[in-house]
């Protein structure tokens, strides 16, 4: 074989092993998909529709700019400008082709000396991404002990550390905001330092959503990126549009990187998010999605709590983030829920330093609500009655 190779991500491993065992694909219709992370692609109950067509001019068929439509770069600051008091500009904010190509550049570019800081329990591909970049990296304890909360003391101290962190978490729904997330914006907002701040799930809190921007005065004079997408909160996965905010010098350096490697992001799409931004929809969409998910994590929480399950989950994202009861694992629980169609992400794809089954998130598990529309709970307790009994 000519290319060196490389594994999927660790979520693939369920997905592929559910096939294997089912002859069907997790989210087909009739199957439970929790272990998967995507939200509704239907409205949510109360929440704005999602246009099923836009119209395409022959100018829209053009290559589209190396860095993003000045449309939707204007869209996002202005986002951003309005919600969170920042002074962004089109120059701030770069457009990649979802989430994770954003955090591919970003990674991929950072300079050789940055040491990157990432929590225990984070976003599975953080892991690959380290891996195949080969980025040293040093982790911050999250765990059972800290309940999967920790401090900004618990943080390397070293001058050059690079922070990579989703907020809310991914798996465990950890929202660090208001005066904690000040602390740490302007911690990691030194010249210094740097960080990585993915808000992929930036709508699915309990109290208003925040993003770390508010809290940075001017984001040109630091090594902030802000990620963003409109893969949860404006619920089109499939659209695969996600953007970086960022000081302009950094900014560029993404463009010159799409020039030669991503030729850009498609317009088609680009404008079919630029429409999701109009601000009374953002702003219907964010509460909406806001309530829904936040009666969804109670709801579920409520189920999982009752059969003994040990919630550690935070007050964001949409999964609950637990650990099984009586040392079950997550693999032989997989195996259980796999003949009811169903299945979640067993803990130690979560783990940043991958010690499998054996390792301290064994028997953790990710469940996730995210595809889950509001009359599928009876049906959903009933199967993880079944597979605990
Ligand atoms: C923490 C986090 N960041 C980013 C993403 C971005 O995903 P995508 O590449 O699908 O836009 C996800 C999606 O699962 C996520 O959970």
């Amino acid at each position: 074989m000519i290319l060196s190779s490389f594994p999927p991500m660790g979520i693939y491993e369920t997905l592929f092993r559910f096939n294997e065992v089912t002859g069907r694909y997790m989210g087909d219709q009739d199957t439970h998909p929790w272990a998967q992370g995507f939200p509704l692609t239907d409205p949510v109950p109360g929440g704005p529709e999602l246009p099923a067509t836009i119209e395409l001019t022959a100018t829209d068929l053009m290559y589209p700019k190396a860095d993003g439509q000045p449309e939707l770069r204007r869209a996002i600051a202005e986002y951003y400008n309005n919600y969170y008091g920042s002074q962004l500009v089109p120059d701030n904010v770069a457009v990649f082709a979802g989430g994770r190509p954003a955090l591919f550049a970003i990674l991929s570019f950072l300079d050789a000396e940055r040491i990157v800081s990432v929590e225990e329990t984070e976003y599975t591909p953080y892991w690959d991404l380290l891996s195949l970049l080969q980025r040293p990296h040093e982790l911050i304890p999250s765990n059972r002990a800290n309940r999967f909360r920790p401090s900004l003391d618990e943080h390397p101290t070293g001058d050059s550390t690079f922070l990579l962190k989703s907020n809310p978490c991914n798996p465990t729904g950890v929202a660090v905001n208001g005066e904690d997330l000040r602390t740490l914006v302007e911690y990691y907002g030194d010249r210094s330092r740097g960080a990585l701040i993915d808000e992929a799930y930036e709508f699915f809190t309990e109290t208003e959503p925040e993003s770390a921007i508010k809290y940075v005065d001017n984001i040109d004079e630091t090594n902030l990126f802000i990620v963003g997408a409109a893969t949860k909160g404006l619920q089109v996965p499939g659209m695969r549009v996600g953007w970086v905010i960022a000081a302009r010098d950094h900014i560029r350096i993404f463009r010159n990187y799409s020039s030669f490697g991503m030729g850009g992001v498609s317009r088609a799409s680009q404008l079919y998010v630029t429409g999701l931004l109009e601000p009374k929809r953002v702003a219907h969409a964010r509460r909406a999605v806001g309530e829904f998910y936040t009666s969804q994590r109670k709801r579920y929480g409520a189920v999982l709590a009752d059969l003994g399950i040990e919630l550690y989950s935070g007050s964001g994202g949409f999964y609950h983030w637990c650990a099984l009861p009586n040392g079950l694992t997550a693999e032989a629980f997989n195996e259980r829920l796999f003949r009811h169609g169903a299945g979640i992400l067993p803990g130690p794809l979560c783990d940043m330093a991958r010690r499998g089954g054996d390792g301290p998130l064994g028997s953790m598990m990710r469940f996730s609500f995210g595809p889950l529309g509001p009359e599928s709970l009876e049906a959903d307790a009933e199967i993880l009655k079944r597979c605990l009994g």
